[in-house]
């Protein structure tokens, strides 16, 4: 089957068989590797990208279901000129250890910061639950998605004004 959609802000269409995961796709036909598959069945976290906006797993969404979607891939957060305010934030606070949960990490941390730039540590903490990290230890995550808000909070504030 063909389908269409946005990703990083490129228009591509991909022909795929029915049951290929968004996941798979992304790898293998769009070679976009940094979303990584750890368990293949929505608990790690590690395959998280953006859809619509919303932070969603790979794994557990058919590519077909991607028509028209706008899709944003950790490959996608950044340019080749500079890390983000999240990923030096993630630099900083030694945040990446085999780094192999780290884009799922990053991917749900800039949903949330950008819905909610102002989120407690507490919802952080909360809505990061769902990432498995086997290496780093959580505290150094939290310290840089903390950080990071205030970066998010000037985007917001700067598209108000
Ligand atoms: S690979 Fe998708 S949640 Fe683990
Ligand atoms: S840095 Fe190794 S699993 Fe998270």
């Amino acid at each position: 089957m063909n389908v269409a959609f946005d990703v990083n802000g490129r228009q591509v269409t991909v022909q795929v068989e029915p049951r290929t995961t968004l996941a798979d796709c992304l790898r293998h036909d769009l070679r976009l590797t940094g979303t990584h598959i750890g368990c293949a069945h929505g608990t790690c976290g590690a395959c998280t990208v953006i859809v619509n906006g919303a932070a969603v797993r790979s794994c557990l969404i058919l590519a077909v279901q991607m028509e028209g979607a706008q899709i944003i891939t950790v490959e996608g957060i950044s340019d080749d000129e500079a890390l983000t305010p999240l990923q030096t934030a993630f630099r900083k606070h030694f945040a990446v250890q085999c780094g192999f949960c780290t884009p799922g990490i990053l991917m749900t941390a800039h949903a949330l910061l950008t819905e909610e730039p102002n989120a407690s540590e507490d919802r952080i903490r909360d809505v990061l639950s769902g990432n498995l990290c086997r290496c780093t230890g959580y505290i150094a995550i939290i310290h840089a998605v903390l950080e990071a808000r205030t970066a998010y909070q000037t985007q917001t504030l700067s598209r108000v004004a």
